[in-house]
């Protein structure tokens, strides 16, 4: 029997001690430290494990690598990933539970072993021959392993979505050990693991989920990436803080972290890279939830323009900058007297206190009275816009509703409010120019044309 000892783990950030503390002395959590058991044999292996990586190389002698990367079978999706999949990589797919992530991935599975199924297919010898050796090169087999669902559910779930290739398997399991054994036998071009909140790892006897294990399982999977050149996609739930759950420590052991948004109730999901070792981050990819799994949407701007009624009081089109890429949507605004006690301002799809400072600012600049008014602002289609370029789209829509006069047509709009009303520039307008001019807006309320909110006003409603 190995001999066993204890050690005490914060939760929120991994600081370990020999004895409990009801204050984290590293990142100031109370109540944080969890009792966890860690046999002496298996702290042992893991030092050892780490001296045998430590390989003293000169960085000029180390060779470059050629490696493909392999697409997803999703556009959209190699996008957020700087290109394709790396092989070797580890890549953390976080989000809201429900949102997609089991989907997406069992997608792309699906996609990605069924490459090789279609090579197959080649009939002659000397393509037979060629698809061989490209084989080879690059092997499609996939296993997703599930730590959530039961091989059944996952089959309906596949049946749903497309027709199932044969290099595709499944393995229910909670076990990282053991997921490292099936993998070793298999040798797959890709590992998911869904999630990384179900694994446990037999060096620890803590819970699934908890920090240890998390910790534990990442850095498996990553040794096992690294080792053997299959790229492994985790899934990650994210808290009701909006944290990925477990822990700081699993974002800094992965090589990228993708973040899969969207409201519920709209289809829309957005795919973003929060950090990403092999591209840029900030990248994002547009999906549609439908009945049968994940669509990608590649002309975002379209789509989240397709449902907007023209000359219609407090809707404005907005260009802003998901990403790397530009995506028009449309600001809307409701505006309707207040019938009771205080107005009520609500905002969904964009930031709040920037848009009640957007208020104040036309209140006072633009000569209107909010004081009786409720006032709602939306972003259609679900999508979400943080950057302070949807402030002019904003004000805009709120004039329009108040006033109950439609912004002119053709025209779109992007630019930052600041508190005394002037216009300030916003990065990235010529991009910003060209996808609206793309689909159609030729006229542009923006910084450089206006200096102040007066004068973008009276150009956009009023048209002088
Ligand atoms: P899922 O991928 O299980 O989410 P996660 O893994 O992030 O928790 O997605 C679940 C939701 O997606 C569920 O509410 C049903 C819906 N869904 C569809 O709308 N269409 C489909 O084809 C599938 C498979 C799921
Ligand atoms: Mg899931």
């Amino acid at each position: 029997m190995p001999k066993i000892h204890s050690e005490y783990v914060c939760q929120q950030c991994g600081y370990k001690s020999s004895s409990y503390l009801g204050k984290c002395p590293e990142c100031g959590s109370w109540n944080s430290l969890v009792e966890t058991e860690v046999s002496a044999e298996s702290e042992r292996q893991r030092i050892s494990g780490i001296q045998i990586e430590g390989n003293l190389v000169k960085l000029s002698e180390v060779k470059k690598e050629h490696s493909l990367r392999m697409s997803t079978g999703f556009s959209e999706f190699d996008r957020v990933l700087g290109g394709g999949i790396v092989p070797g990589s580890l890549v953390l797919i976080s989000g809201d539970p429900g949102i997609g992530k089991s989907t997406l991935l069992l997608q792309s599975a699906m996609r990605i072993a069924d490459k090789s199924t279609d090579h197959s297919l080649q009939t002659t010898a000397k393509k037979k021959k060629a698809v061989d050796s490209r084989q080879k090169a690059v092997d499609n087999s996939v296993l997703y392993v599930t730590g959530e669902e039961s091989a059944q559910q996952v089959k309906i779930r596949a049946d749903r979505v497309g027709k199932i290739p044969p290099n595709l398997y499944i393995l229910p399991q909670t076990e990282t050990e053991a997921i490292v054994s099936a993998c070793e036998k298999l040798s797959p071009a890709i590992l998911i693991v869904d999630s990384i909140q179900t694994l446990t790892s037999e060096k620890l006897t803590g819970s699934a989920g908890s920090i240890g294990q998390i910790r534990e399982s990442a850095q498996v999977l990553q040794r096992l990436a690294k080792g053997t050149r299959t790229s492994v996609f985790v899934v990650g739930h994210v808290t009701k803080e909006g944290n990925i759950a477990g822990p700081k420590v699993l974002e800094h052991i992965v090589d990228a972290v993708l973040n899969l948004e969207g409201d519920e109730a709209y289809g829309f999901r957005i795919l973003r890279s929060v950090k990403n070792r092999f591209g840029s981050t900030f990248e994002v990819g547009v999906f549609e939830m439908a009945d049968s799994g994940m669509i990608e949407i590649t002309n975002p701007s379209q789509v989240f323009l397709s449902q907007r009624i023209e000359k219609r009081a407090g809707s404005v089109v907005c260009a802003s900058i998901a990403g790397g890429r530009p995506i028009l949507s449309e600001v809307q605004a409701l505006a309707t007297s207040t019938i009771f006690g205080v107005p009520a301002r609500r905002v969904t799809g964009l930031d709040f206190s920037r848009m009640q400072i957007v208020i104040a600012a036309l209140a006072k600049n633009a000569g209107l009275s909010f004081a009786n008014l409720d006032i709602y602002l939306n972003v259609a289609g679900g999508l979400r816009i943080t950057e302070p370029a949807a402030d002019l789209a904003a004000a805009l829509a709120v004039v329009s509703a108040v006033l109950d006069k439609p912004v002119r047509e053709g025209i779109c709009v992007f630019g930052e409010v600041g508190l005394l009303g002037e216009l300030r520039t916003v990065a990235a307008s010529k991009a910003r120019e060209k996808e609206a001019k793309r689909l159609g807006f030729n006229d542009f309320v923006t910084p450089e044309r206006f200096k102040t909110l007066e004068a973008a006003i009276s150009y956009a409603i009023h048209g002088d």
